[in-house]
């Protein structure tokens, strides 16, 4: 089949319900475009679970604060058609902002406790319109299987809840962190960096990889585990460049709880399944990454 690619709502229901007719299941890889390899994994898991592979590109509004680069965030629909077009994707939905967000709108989704701390303690709103976008995407595609980069680690955790909580009739399927060679893992924000920031930014995944290591040789306590990470992080500065770190946390895998240590700032118990998270700042450029711990 070759890929369609589709801007309005009521076409994509259109091809959506004749899909279902024939007995076709859907899998849906939400995203915002400039896609790359971490993008492309999702669509390739896509592939193997479901008939028909959905990929939305959307630069959704609503998720990007008053500061923050809405306007200057890269968009290639021709090019990233071609990409998913070749990984046998069948349908992209491309919509208009209005579209998706009907004049006169007023309604936002919210998770409570989940988007409090970490990117939702930096980014004021960024879940709500995560949240209002995706909850979107599942009323207007329905009933699928939905995939989520664990790149984005807390994003997948506030969606599986809203998910749950809202009754959606969905899957959704997390999947690894797509990184280059070198560690850096893939983002479209990657672009906005010059050679010279790249350089420092892989202070952050050399970090997350010492701070795993050191887990594997038996270190459990969260200030050294961090520590490490930190240490790592500083020592990739250069000429006064530096990444400006956010939050460097260590939390529970499944539920992002912050209690995770015994008195003395132990992982306990041992075994539990933990994430290194980070969020850091080079120049205007905003970094995020984790690595689980188990
Ligand atoms: P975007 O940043 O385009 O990412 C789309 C999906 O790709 C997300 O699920 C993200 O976690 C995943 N992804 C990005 N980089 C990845 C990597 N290196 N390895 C694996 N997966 C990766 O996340 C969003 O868009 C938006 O918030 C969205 C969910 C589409 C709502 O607007």
């Amino acid at each position: 089949m070759t890929l369609r690619i589709i801007h309005e709502r009521a076409h994509l229901r259109e091809a959506l319900d004749a899909h279902r007719l024939d007995g076709r299941t859907i899998g849906v890889v939400p995203t915002m475009g400039a896609l790359h390899e971490g993008h492309l994994s999702l669509v390739r898991a896509a592939k193997r679970e479901a008939d028909v592979v959905v990929v939305t590109i959307f630069v959704n509004p609503t998720q990007f604060g008053p500061n923050e680069d809405f306007e200057k965030y890269p968009r290639a629909l021709a090019q990233d058609a071609a990409l998913v077009a070749a990984q046998g994707a069948d349908l992209v939905f491309s919509p208009a902002v209005e579209e998706m967000y009907p004049k006169g709108e007023q309604t936002r989704v919210r998770v409570t406790e989940l988007s409090l701390g970490l990117c939702g303690a930096h980014r004021p709103g960024h879940f709500e319109g995560v949240l209002t976008v995706v909850a979107k995407f599942f009323s207007l595609i329905g009933a699928g299987v939905y995939f989520f980069g664990e790149k984005d680690y807390q994003q997948l955790r506030v969606i599986e809840r809203m998910a749950r909580d809202l009754l959606f009739p969905v899957r959704i399927v997390g999947c690894p962190i797509v990184r280059q060679e070198d560690g850096l893992a893939l983002s479209s924000r990657n672009v906005y960096l010059s050679q010279h920031e790249r350089q420092v930014a892989l202070g952050l995944s050399a970090g997350l990889f010492g701070a795993r290591s050191a887990y594997a040789l038996g270190e459990r306590h969260v200030g050294e585990l961090v520590r490490v990470a930190q240490r790592i992080i500083n020592e990739h500065a250069r000429d006064g460049i530096a990444l400006q770190v956010e939050y460097l946390e260590i939390r529970d895998a499944d539920d992002l709880a912050e209690a995770i240590a015994d008195a003395t700032g132990l992982i306990t118990p041992r075994e539990r399944k933990v994430v290194l998270l980070v969020a850091a700042r080079l120049g205007s450029t905003r970094l995020i990454d984790n690595i689980l711990l188990e």
